[in-house]
């Protein structure tokens, strides 16, 4: 099929691709001139594992290219994919100005029947709302063609993201018409049946993937529920940490206890220093907002909401009992993204923790594998270090705060000869406990 993506983001990319490799024709594009260039050049502007390859594989085939014409993509496509950001305004709200001009330029350029498919995360009642400002852009002269809105929401993980979209666990296809559903469904066809080159020299996943086909506001509300879930689920881990801190228990064990029972399950129980990123802390306030501004409530979320800002700021306490008043005391910051395998620094509780920590006068040191810059005002910021050794010499305190792989293999006797001060805060609960205290180590996890 004649595919185009507007956005590319990592969910656009992501999806671009993907649908590429399964032998569809991708127009991916974006206004921003610079990033297309870059595309166009073979160089990938985001961190996700697996799609620089496929992009080059995907771009030398033709399967995909890369424009900043908008009007050209929609003209030549017979699905359209919207996939720009929706960043929260101050109040929570989403900014839906993207979708706007989007939606514009496809009422504007629409030149026969067209599926628009959303995939950029959007407040209920969006699809109306495209709908509406396609119809008031449409050129009457050039006759009105009919199109489809479908709300096709997307739950990709970063630093998992190709994997997410060739072995989906669900698609979820809000659709007003049963033609678009079923050109929906004919389009995802072979990672449906996982019935793709890719997926088959892959083992991940044999079976069928299951489709729902619903309404376009149900949709809308899959995919905000399903992110306000998960990061519920870890807020009231975070909470239950906090009680095995107070009442001497180890929530390694009651986690793993916990899950044990299917109805609840073992993943995303981790208890650490709070949940961040591009996609939970909008998610949720904007799930929050909606619930207000329709007069329904919104108790449990915004607690979601207030644990989790609490959490990352635990660190600081136990970083006072450690070392008393923090002026002047060097501290090393294990992992700035907002988790392992991404680059992605928004809304990441490292960088929460270590302006407190500057801001009560600390000398912050920051080792991440991936991320090489400091984020925001440098002349404050953390001092970048090259290693994680460098990053906690003359330390008085090691605080973990992103789990990426190559700190589970740190070389504590190496570490402790470097430290100024033999202080852990293990904002992950990725260390044996055990070990380390026997090391000498003052060690100290999150309810654990
Ligand atoms: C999340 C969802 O998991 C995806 O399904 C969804 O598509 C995506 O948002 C989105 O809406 O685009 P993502 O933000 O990439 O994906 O990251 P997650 O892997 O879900 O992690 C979110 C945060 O929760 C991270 O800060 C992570 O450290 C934290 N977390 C996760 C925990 O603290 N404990 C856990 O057990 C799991």
């Amino acid at each position: 099929m004649k595919v185009c993506v507007i956005g590319t983001g990592y969910v656009g990319l992501v999806t671009g691709v993907c649908l590429a490799e399964i032998g569809n024709r991708i127009i991916c594009v974006d206004k921003d001139k610079e990033k297309i260039d870059m595309l166009r050049s073979g160089s990938v502007p985001i961190y996700e594992d697996g799609l620089e390859e496929l992009i080059k594989k995907n771009t030398a085939s033709g399967n995909i290219v890369f424009s900043e014409d908008t009007a050209y993509g929609v003209r030549e496509s017979d699905i359209i994919f919207i996939c720009v950001g929706t960043p929260p305004l101050s109040t929570g709200r989403p900014d839906l100005s993207a979708i706007d001009e989007v939606a514009k330029l496809i009422g504007q350029s629409i030149n026969g029947y067209k599926i628009i498919s959303n995939k950029s995360t959007v407040p209920i009642g969006t699809a109306k709302r495209i709908r509406k400002i396609i119809r008031e852009n449409q050129d009457s002269e050039n006759g009105n063609y009919e199109f489809d809105i479908v709300s096709n929401p997307e739950f990709l993980k970063e630093g998992e993201a190709v994997k997410d979209a060739f072995f989906p666990e669900r698609i979820v296809i809000g659709a007003g018409s049963k033609k678009a559903a079923e050109l929906m469904k004919e389009l995802y066809r072979p990672i449906i049946e996982q019935d793709f080159e890719y997926a088959l020299n892959n083992t991940h996943k044999k079976d069928n993937v299951p489709v729902l086909i619903t309404d376009s506001t149900s949709s809308e509300l899959i995919k905000y529920a399903s992110n306000a879930f998960l990061a519920t689920k870890i807020s009231f881990v975070n909470e239950i940490a906090n009680i095995c801190e107070r009442v001497g228990a180890n929530i390694l064990d009651v986690t793993y206890g916990m899950g044990m029972d299917s109805r609840i399950g073992s993943r995303f129980m981790k208890a650490g220093i709070g949940w961040g990123g591009s996609c939970f802390p909008k998610d949720v306030r904007a799930l929050s907002y909606t619930a207000e501004e329709y007069g329904s409530p919104a108790n449990i979320l915004n607690a979601v909401i207030q644990v989790n800002n609490h959490q990352r700021f635990k660190v600081i306490q136990k970083a006072v009992n450690m070392l008393g008043i923090i002026e002047d005391k060097i501290i090393g910051v294990l992992g700035l993204s907002f988790k392992p395998n991404t680059d992605d620094t928004r809304e990441t509780p490292s960088i929460a923790i270590i302006n407190k920590f500057i801001e009560l006068g600390a000398e912050v040191r920051v080792y991440d594998p991936i991320v090489k810059k400091y984020p925001g005002d440098m002349d404050r910021g953390a001092v970048m270090a090259p290693t994680p050794y460098e990053a906690v010499k003359k330390a008085h305190l090691m605080v973990l705060a992103t789990e990426w792989d190559e700190f589970y293999n740190l070389d504590f006797e190496k570490i402790k000869k470097l430290m100024a001060g033999l202080n852990i805060i293990d904002g992950r609960n990725i260390f044996d406990k055990e070990k380390l205290s026997a090391m000498g180590f003052n060690y100290t996890g999150i309810g654990y």
